[in-house]
């Protein structure tokens, strides 16, 4: 089985992955980390070096890679991956989708803290990202929402996302 995690920058994907992961002894898959490994840079830099549509092909190709069946599998996928091609078709095909859903507000002030690693959002000033991320996740929503599995991250933590998660799991496999 594959579960593949999706969502806004800064909704927990990364770690929740990884606890998910441990918890029912899944290999966890970072897409982004997969990408930095296989280009051997950083994604700020990718993205400066080789542009954006570059880092899209890498994603949607590594992507295709990944969504095969050879292991027991928990991806966590980059916040744009399932906006672009036809990739969330393919997350849908072939996994169990799983929306970690957060507000704009809660978004912002996450990411406040974390835009350098983030090339989209890495320029605006922080009094200028929740409408940016309201509008982003607007547009951004119409893929998202297409998940199997959508979780509300507010006030949680990430064990309770988890266990969550594992519930909505076992009711959709059973
Ligand atoms: C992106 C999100 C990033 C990374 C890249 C583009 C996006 O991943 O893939 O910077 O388009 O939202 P995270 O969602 O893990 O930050």
């Amino acid at each position: 089985m594959i579960i593949s995690l999706i969502g806004y920058m800064g909704s927990g994907k990364s770690l929740i992955a990884k606890e998910l992961a441990l918890k029912i002894n899944y290999l966890k898959i970072d897409l982004d980390n997969e990408i930095e490994k296989k280009n051997q840079q950083k994604i700020e830099i990718l993205f400066k070096t080789k542009g954006e549509l570059f880092f899209r092909k890498e994603e949607h190709h590594l992507l295709k890679e990944f969504l095969t069946n050879d292991a027991n599998k928990v991806l966590s996928l980059g916040g744009g991956c399932p906006t672009y091609y036809n990739n969330m078709e393919l997350i849908n095909e072939k996994s169990t989708s799983v929306y970690l859903r957060g507000t704009p507000s809660i978004l912002s002030q996450r990411l406040k803290n974390q835009k350098t690693k983030r090339p989209l959002i890495a320029h605006l000033k922080d009094e200028d990202l929740p409408e940016f991320i309201a509008k982003h996740l607007f547009e951004r929503n119409a893929f998202y929402n297409q998940a199997n599995i959508i979780v509300d991250i507010e006030h949680k933590t990430p064990e309770q996302l988890v266990l969550e998660i594992t519930l909505h799991l076992d009711r959709l496999w059973d």
